[in-house]
């Protein structure tokens, strides 16, 4: 039995945390997925789930058993569809656990094959987030330690204030 593994976020964008993340999960599991998913507490996304898709095909090209999805409903519905055996998530500073901790307990409660696995964030991104990410690049600060090379750029002319136009995905 292939045992697939399903590592969920919205992921505007996906920086190095990420990446860590999925290339840990790919060592462990047969098949990981990708799953850009919704964040109903999240705002307006910076970028569309296509683009997002597009930036994590360009930073996993190298991982074989990495394949990237978008969802717009509840995870555990696809967790269960596509029969995944875990969820997979990273876990920085201790401020993450709670929020972790509480959806870890609602998708198993909403579906009891829904284990979540938690894998510790490499000590270099304990406090890099997506959001950190914007901030610096709106500001036209290098983002390269945060972010997979091959998207540095397109971050960069999405978010600065000067060439939000000229977004390339
Ligand atoms: O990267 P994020 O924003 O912390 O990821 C959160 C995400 C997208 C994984 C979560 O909001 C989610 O699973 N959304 C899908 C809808 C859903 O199932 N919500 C219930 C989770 S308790």
């Amino acid at each position: 039995m292939r045992r697939i593994a399903v590592c969920p976020g919205s992921f505007d964008p996906v920086t190095l945390g990420h990446l860590d993340i999925i290339t840990r999960a790919s060592q462990l599991f047969d098949k990981v997925i990708v799953l850009i998913s919704t964040n109903a507490n999240k705002k307006q996304a910076s970028f569309t789930a296509t683009e997002r898709m597009m930036m994590i095909a360009d930073a996993t090209e190298h991982l074989d058993n990495v394949v990237i999805d978008i969802l717009d409903g509840l995870l555990v519905d696809y967790v269960k569809r596509v029969q995944a055996v875990a969820i997979v998530k990273g876990l920085r500073a201790v401020s993450d656990f709670e929020y972790e901790f509480q959806m870890a307990l609602t998708n198993k409660a909403l579906y009891a094959g829904a284990e979540t696995v938690f894998l510790t964030t490499s000590q270099e991104n304990m406090y890099l987030s997506s959001s950190v990410v914007k901030q610096i690049a709106y500001f036209g600060g290098d983002i390269s330690r945060f972010v997979p090379a091959c998207i540095q750029e397109a971050i960069q002319k999405r978010l600065t204030q000067q060439g939000g136009d000229k977004f390339e995905y």
